[in-house]
């Protein structure tokens, strides 16, 4: 069984010597732990603290992600960031279609194809988000949601390239109510059937929705959990290591 894998999505927080800080904290309680050889740790501070937050993870086992990238490599784009731009910073990660991006950006499933297909262009691993609203769950509609925000990705020869799924039901995100683990069961079960079927078996699947140290075991317990993306919960290093220590803990004990 492959390791857990555990990615910190530090949103819009942190200047860099808070991002320096934080990520220094990390390394420390991580390497202290021993816990950075029993999982693939991944950090996303903003893009301005790429550089600063890659300087203090160098000759660590902790990669480095980015939040977002645009579909074009250079040009015109302002206030735009290429994924070229994002390797030259040392990231190894980026992650696509994020809700917040969805609904804040208006980010559709054509265009986050594209940032995927430019990402793998970039020898980037992306971390595709999908996952359903509360409206659409009422309407038992997380099905259709989910399958329709694979759909495009799924019809591309170029699925090969290794990349990460993220279950993200939008109203467990930041809301300190994460989905119970039967529901993230049903979720992951079908978002697994999928991918297999369409021969995406070296995909894992994470969850994300407010993790907690407190949740993170039953969480990480579920069938088909393949780590998580943690959002407010990496912004503090004893948190986000006592969640990285519960992904490793919960995948010995269900081994
Ligand atoms: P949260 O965010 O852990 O704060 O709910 C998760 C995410 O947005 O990836």
């Amino acid at each position: 069984m492959t390791e857990p894998i555990i990615v910190g999505n530090w949103k819009m927080n942190t200047n860099v010597s808070e991002a320096v800080h934080l990520a220094q904290q990390i390394r420390q309680a991580a390497e202290q732990s021993g816990v950075d050889h029993q999982c693939s740790i991944v950090l996303c501070p903003p893009f301005v603290n790429l550089s600063a937050v890659g300087n203090c993870l160098r000759g660590s086992t902790i990669a480095l992600g980015a939040q977002n990238c645009w579909t074009e490599p250079y040009g015109a784009f302002t206030g735009e960031i290429s994924a070229a731009m994002l390797r030259s910073v040392g990231c190894e990660y980026v992650i696509i279609g994020h809700s917040e991006r969805r609904t804040i950006f208006h980010e559709d499933d054509a265009l986050i194809r594209q940032k995927m297909l430019r990402a793998w262009e970039e020898s980037l691993v992306p971390i595709l988000c999908v996952g359903e609203t509360l409206h659409e769950r009422q309407l038992h509609r997380t099905w259709n949601v989910l399958e329709s925000q694979l759909e495009q990705l799924l019809a591309i020869e170029e699925r090969r390239n290794p990349w990460v799924c993220a279950y993200e039901p939008v109203w467990a995100i930041g809301t300190g109510i994460a989905a119970e683990p039967p529901q993230i069961e049903q979720a992951h079960a079908f978002l697994r059937a999928l991918l297999d079927a369409h021969g995406c078996t070296h995909v894992p699947i994470l969850y994300g929705g407010s993790i907690t140290p407190t949740n993170a075991v039953a969480i990480f317990s579920v069938p088909n959990v393949a780590g998580g993306l943690v959002g407010g919960a990496s912004l503090n290093a004893d948190s986000f290591v006592h969640i990285i220590a519960a992904s490793i803990h919960a995948r010995a004990t269900n081994r």
